[in-house]
């Protein structure tokens, strides 16, 4: 009795994770670059390629206000400078919400750069850059975004990198009230992407290829006038950074942190953004 009740706890528990993991040939878009997005793997994975001709992309079917977005990607391997692979969340319009991991490519053997920015009513400015403690060609790994009223949440394969809070108390403004598709290209930024632009892209290496699977959007899914938050919300909308989130975060920021712009005084020479100086 109480072992074939844990077998069906245990095959509750395995539908429920089957179910929110997304299938990327119904709950996406291609939205740009043709057949270089292809699906794979009965829609369990995606990849994207970019040549000298284009680069590509894809967009989630649905857009969300909050929720919790986790896809694993396997970056550009080799020599990869020039390249940028994002995944980000966005809203549309002029004064649009946004949420950014960006992976700047790199010469062979240097690191990539994980962007990170978040824009609230058309305003971002708000940057932090990490080099990552793995090499994020040889194999997936898992990045996250959680979004809910509290905060907006960065992790990498489960340890958090980044926290930006709601200060809209203070008057700065939160991404709280447009609803967001979650988003994903490769394409060519050589101008400025790697060593600050000096690295061009070399087209000899092209195409270039990154892969996408295990993709999870649980959010609340936004129907034009409300949202339906459906049963997985609990964990991720009232989430807090607890002590061991705040410690890995402090590592990772202490040894992977290459640019904050809470750090930049001579760029803002009004004055800190209010953010910077509230907890
Ligand atoms: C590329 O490598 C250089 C040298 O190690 C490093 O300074 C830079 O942050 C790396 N990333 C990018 C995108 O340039």
């Amino acid at each position: 009795m109480s072992s074939s009740f844990h077998a069906l706890a245990a095959l509750l528990l395995l539908s429920f994770f089957i179910a929110s993991m997304a299938d990327f040939s119904k709950d996406v878009d291609i939205t740009w670059g043709d057949q270089r997005a292809v699906v794979t793997n009965n829609g369990q994975q995606l990849s994207l390629s970019l040549d000298k001709t284009s680069g590509s992309g894809f967009q989630s079917k649905q857009e969300f206000l909050f929720g919790r977005f986790d896809m694993k990607i396997k970056l550009v391997p080799g020599n990869s400078a020039g390249t940028v692979t994002a995944y980000y969340l966005s809203s549309q319009g002029p004064l649009h919400d946004e949420i950014d991991m960006e992976f700047l490519g790199n010469l062979s053997g240097q690191p990539y750069t994980l962007h990170t920015n978040v824009y609230a009513q058309g305003k971002g400015n708000r940057e932090q850059q990490f080099h990552l403690w793995f090499d994020p060609t040889a194999d997936f790994h898992t990045y996250s975004i959680l979004w809910n009223p509290q905060q907006i949440m960065f992790y990498v394969d489960g340890a958090l990198i980044r926290v930006f809070r709601n200060h809209e108390s203070s008057g700065v403004p939160y991404p709280s009230k447009q609803a967001m598709r979650i988003y994903s290209s490769l394409w060519d930024a050589e101008d400025w992407a790697t060593q600050g632009g000096r690295v061009k892209t070399d087209w000899t290496k092209a195409p270039f290829t990154a892969s996408f699977r295990d993709v999870s959007f649980n959010g609340c899914v936004w129907t034009g006038s409300s949202s339906s938050c459906g049963p997985s919300t609990s964990g991720w909308m009232n989430q807090a950074a607890v002590t061991s989130d705040l410690q890995k975060m402090q590592w990772v920021q202490k040894n992977y942190m290459i640019y904050n712009y809470c750090n930049d005084a001579q760029r803002f020479p009004q004055g800190l953004p209010t953010e910077c100086s509230l907890s």
